[in-house]
């Protein structure tokens, strides 16, 4: 945990983090009122966000999954391919997507586009984290935990080569 914390600038804090997650929560409550809700979740990364966020939505909802991969060694590639698929249809259906970071945006593009051919009766997406990075696709994006600067972050969820996703925090490796 030391030679962690040492490599990384502590970017959002735990506690922080919690308190934003039921902020969201209860946001995403307010504005399905009670309808039934499909969350879909992008694996791997917003396995850790996803779950603390459906704790704290108090209505029924299903959760599904799906994965795509778009980074080869922390750089994006520019290609998203879906390695799996949700389980369930949506169609008709009111569906959040909850991802871990928007960066680039082309995984949101790719994925908008995907479920969209599977009419959804609406379709909001719930980012943990926001990259600015000049790609516009902030519009997109309903429900954002928070910004974060142009660097590599990881943790609560987001990896480095597969490491430091169980993180309670997120932070910034030290340039
Ligand atoms: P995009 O397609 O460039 O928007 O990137 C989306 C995906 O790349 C995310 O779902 C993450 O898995 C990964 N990613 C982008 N930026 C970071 C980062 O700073 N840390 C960890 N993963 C990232
Ligand atoms: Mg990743």
């Amino acid at each position: 945990m030391l030679c962690m914390l040492q490599n990384l600038d502590i970017l959002i804090r735990h506690d922080a983090i919690q308190k934003r997650v039921k902020e969201l929560a209860q946001e995403i409550e307010k504005n399905y009122q009670g309808r039934p809700l499909v969350v879909v979740g992008v694996l791997k990364g917003a396995f850790i966000f996803m779950a603390d966020l459906v704790r704290h939505i108090e209505m029924p909802l299903a959760c599904d999954f799906l994965r795509v991969s778009s980074y080869n060694k922390d750089r994006s590639t520019g290609v998203v391919r879906m390695d799996f698929d949700m389980t369930q249809p949506i169609v008709g259906k009111d569906v959040l997507l909850v991802e871990d970071i928007v960066d680039s945006g082309r995984t949101l593009s790719y994925l908008l586009k995907h479920m969209e051919t599977k009419k959804p009766s609406s379709l909001k997406v719930c980012s943990f984290l926001y990259k600015e990075t000049g790609a516009g696709m902030r519009a997109r994006v309903d429900y954002i935990g928070f910004d974060v600067p142009d660097r590599y972050v990881v943790g609560y969820g987001l990896d480095s080569e597969g490491l430091y996703r169980s993180l309670p925090y997120v932070g910034a490796f030290k340039e």
